[in-house]
Order: C-alpha cells, then structure tokens, then sequence
C-alpha cells in the first residue's frame, strides 16, 4: 500500500514509522520545516523509546520517507491518515487546524483514495466528517471518497509497542458505500494479529473516548481507595493486588498518587464534562474523576507541608518533571502545578528531570522553578525530597548516603514507586498514597536495622510490588494521610 501520513507529532510519526515498518510505502509529511528537516537528517522532534531505530529502518528500507506538504505525495497515496493537532491549548478542543488540513489534502486525493483520521476529535465533529469532507470534494469537482476513523490507542512511552502490537485495531466508517475505505484498512493493518474491529465513525469515537476515560476513572477510584486504606490503616498495594485476581476487575491502571496528566486524560474527562453539561446530560461521575485527579496535587503538596512544617524558606527538591517516565513531554503534567503551588507558599523548589527539554519546559513554565541537570544538585541540602515521575534512576539512587545529605530525609512519593522498607532503613520518614498499613507494619524492622546500623537495602526502580509482610504495628510515623 501506499500511504501519506499528515502531521508528525506524536500520533503522526509513530502511524508513519509503523505502517513502513509493515512494508507499505509511506510519506510523512509535516507543516513545521524545520521538522521535516530534522526527521530528514535522522533526528526525532520528540523522546520516545524505539522511534528512532524504526525510523531510520524505515527510511534504511527505502519504504518511509519525509516531506513538506506536497500535493503529489497526497495524489499518489491509496490511505491518507491524519493526525494533526486538536487540542486549543486551553483545555479545549479546536477543529480549525483540521478543517484547514481537510482543506487542502481533500481535493488532491485520488478518487481511489481513502481517508482514514487519526486524530482524536469530538464524537460531534467526527459524525459530521462525511459531508464536511465530501462538500470540500464537491466542490473541487471531485468524486466522493471513503472516509474512515481510525482512532489510537498507544501511550506515550511505549507507543511502538502499541503500535506494532495493538490490543485491538477499531476501524470506525463514516461514508464507505462499497466498502473499499475498510478494505484499504484491512490491509494496512493485515500483519496485526489483534481483534480489528468495524463500527460507525461516531462508535469508533466514543470507544477511543471512552476507553480513556474508563482508564482515568480507574486511576481516581484508586485514588479514593488509597485515601480509605490511609484512614484505616490497610496497605493499598495488597488490597489492589487482592483485587486484582478478579479477573473483571484487572490490576492495571490502579496505581495511586499524583494523579493522571498528559495531552489525552485530562483533557478528554474535561471535555467530557464540559460537553455533558451543555448537552444537558451532565455527568457526575466524570466529573468526580477530574476533582479527585487534581486533589491528588493539593494532596501531595499538603504532604509535603506537613513534612516541613511551613514552606516559607524550605527547599523542595522534586524528582521528575514529565508527565510519566519516558518521554518528554510536560503537557497537564502535575509537576508544574506542584512546583507552582510550592513556589507560592514560599519554598525553593529545585527540580531535576532527565530529559533536558523537560527542564528547560518546565523553567520556562514556572516563574521562580530551578531546574539542575542531575538528581544529587537537587536533593543536596533539601528540607524534603518529593518524587513527582517514577523513572527508573530514582530508584537506582543512593538512598544511604542521601539521607545525611539532605537537611531533613523526609520523601513523599507521588507514585509509589520508591521501596519503603529501603528508604525507612535508611533513616528517611516515607510517605506515599495509601501505604499508611505498610509503614506501620515495616517501622518495627527500620528501627532494628538502624539500630543495627544495616547497610540501607537499594529501593525499587519499579513501582514497589511486594509479598506481604507483615510486623507488629506500632505507632506509625505520620503517613501524611
Ligand atoms: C493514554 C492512554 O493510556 C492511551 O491508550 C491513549 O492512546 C492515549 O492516552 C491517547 O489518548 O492518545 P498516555 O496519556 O500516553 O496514554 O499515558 P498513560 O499511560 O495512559 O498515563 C496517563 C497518566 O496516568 C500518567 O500521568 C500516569 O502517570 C498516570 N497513571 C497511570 C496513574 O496515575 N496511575 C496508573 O495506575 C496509571
């Protein structure tokens, strides 16, 4: 097959990579020169693991290549996909870059040609998107086209595996009369061994959207859940672990803490909720998942309040500034509001992150943030460490020595990722979300391996999953519940 893909952002580039990767001609084209330049000279705009060894395969292969918009490469493709931006920077959606995309590819499309959008839009806009479509043809003089959505599921971080390796394939029709538009799909997709779906373009909208949504719900449930276990005492990792056997309820996506952020969570509850309400079918329940999700910030911010006693003059050092580990991208990232909230009760936040165009980001987003280019220039000195993205070095720092070097060895971890255990033997006071039962059974053993002057174990790059283990309760240190 031959296939254009219009915009390279994060959707755009790894559907074009992908689709070369399954051996069909691809060109990828972006409006931003100075993108296609990059991509051109082997260079990604954006950080996410594998894109840059399948595009340069694809490229090596002869089968991807990149370009300015060119009505040529649209006149010779037999897909077009389009993944260009939706979002209005203000928590909102915006079809103005769409409609203009639509404006100008649509005419120069071959009439064997099929449409396929990528892009995530409004259910409204995407039902609406055969007459806006076929009256751009009309009016060019041209014949109707099949026009198809073909909605995404891959996350940031691990969209090549998504991609390559989806759960399922939704092919969503919007005008596809004799049924070549699914045809074309079929076979773009025909090396994927998943489930591919067919359904109207207004379904296929609302799977994506509710999908998203089902999965934002999951994270604030969890979120409540580990308020309760912090009131009662209980260990949230073993009650979702307990929960989790339930084979309807699965254990993914039930991690607490700060909350979800990113470009598609909190913003397609928002939108859900904006548009529920105008629509006069309010939703209460989505709109409890935002609430909750921005209370977990409040949450972690009061935690480390309580941790220094008054912000006014403390030092924050804040590990991780992205959205979630292995990418780069700052957008809705609780981080900023965090630092923000911080700044403003007086403290000197320092924040580290591994990715340089995060921190940059960041400092360009926060007035007052100091941002420093290795974890150690932020955690020297600090009255209280709080975890904000659980990457992977977090857990690979030398706690031990860190506890003597720190003004007070408080860390409130923001997404559970660090080992208690470690971090209490190593002298530190641990607070996290939902974890109050687990402190209180594991303080009994950090104060016989302080006593015994124990070398701290290393804590846990991955979230801590663990057996139960279980010690005499005794007072807890507070948990910040
Ligand atoms: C999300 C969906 O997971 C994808 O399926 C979807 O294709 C994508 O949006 C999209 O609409 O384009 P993404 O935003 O990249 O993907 O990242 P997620 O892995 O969903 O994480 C979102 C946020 O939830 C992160 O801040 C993460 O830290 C947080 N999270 C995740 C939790 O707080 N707890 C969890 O248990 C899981």
């Amino acid at each position: 097959m031959r296939a254009t893909v219009i915009g390279l952002g994060y959707v755009g580039l790894v559907t074009a990579a992908g689709v070369a990767e399954w051996g069909h001609d691809v060109v990828g084209i972006d409006g931003d020169e100075r993108r296609v330049r990059a991509l051109k000279a082997g260079r990604m705009p954006i950080h996410e693991p594998g894109l840059q060894d399948l595009v340069a395969a694809g490229v090596a292969a002869g089968k991807l290549r990149f370009s300015a918009p060119s009505a040529t490469a649209i006149a010779a493709a037999q897909v077009v996909f389009v993944a260009v931006g939706t979002h209005d920077g203000n928590g909102g959606w915006q079809t103005a870059t769409i409609r203009r995309a639509l404006a100008s590819i649509v005419p120069a499309m071959s009439d064997d040609a099929t449409l396929a959008i990528r892009s995530t839009l409004p259910p409204d806009f995407i039902r609406q998107l055969p007459w806006v479509v076929n009256a751009i043809r009309q009016e060019a003089g041209r014949r109707p086209i099949p026009v198809m959505s073909n909605p995404e599921f891959t996350r940031e971080g691990s969209a090549v595996r998504d991609f390559l390796e989806p759960d399922r394939v939704v092919i969503g029709v919007g005008h596809d009369p004799h049924g070549r538009g699914e045809s074309m799909l079929r076979k773009v997709y025909r090396r994927v061994e998943a489930p591919v779906l067919v359904m109207g373009a207004t379904d296929a909208a609302l799977t994506k959207l509710g999908a998203n949504l089902f999965l934002a719900t999951k994270i604030s449930f969890a979120n409540e859940l580990a308020q309760l276990c912090d009131a009662y005492g209980a260990d949230i990792n073993d009650v979702v672990a307990g929960m989790s056997h339930d084979s309807r309820i699965g254990g993914g996506f039930l991690r607490p803490g700060i909350g979800f952020g990113g470009s598609c969570l909190p913003h397609q509850v928002a939108m859900t909720v904006r548009e529920s309400e105008e629509m006069g079918t309010p939703s209460p329940l989505f709109a409890a998942v935002e609430t909750v999700n921005h209370r977990q910030r409040e949450l972690f911010v009061e935690r480390i309040v309580r941790a220094v006693g008054d912000l006014s003059g403390s030092r924050i050092a804040l590990l991780g500034l992205t959205f979630k580990p292995d990418t780069d991208d700052l957008r809705e990232a609780p981080a900023l509001e965090i630092a923000s909230a911080l700044i403003a009760g007086g403290a000197t936040v320092v924040a580290y992150d591994p990715m340089p165009k995060a921190r940059s980001g960041a400092a360009e987003a926060v007035a007052g943030l100091i941002v420093v280019d290795n974890a150690m220039k932020a955690i020297v000195g600090a009255d209280a460490i709080g975890l904000v993205t659980e990457w992977k070095e977090f857990g690979q720092l030398p706690w031990g020595a860190i506890a003597s070097a720190v003004a007070r060895p408080v860390i409130v971890d923001g997404r559970n990722a660090l080992d208690p255990e470690a971090l209490m033997a190593a002298g530190f006071e641990y607070i996290g979300f939902g974890r109050a039962g687990e402190i209180q059974a594991l303080a009994p053993r950090a104060v016989a391996a302080a006593a015994s002057g124990a070398e701290a174990p290393t804590p846990d790059a991955e979230p801590a999953r663990r057996g139960s283990r279980r010690g005499t309760p005794i007072q807890a240190k507070p948990s910040g519940a």
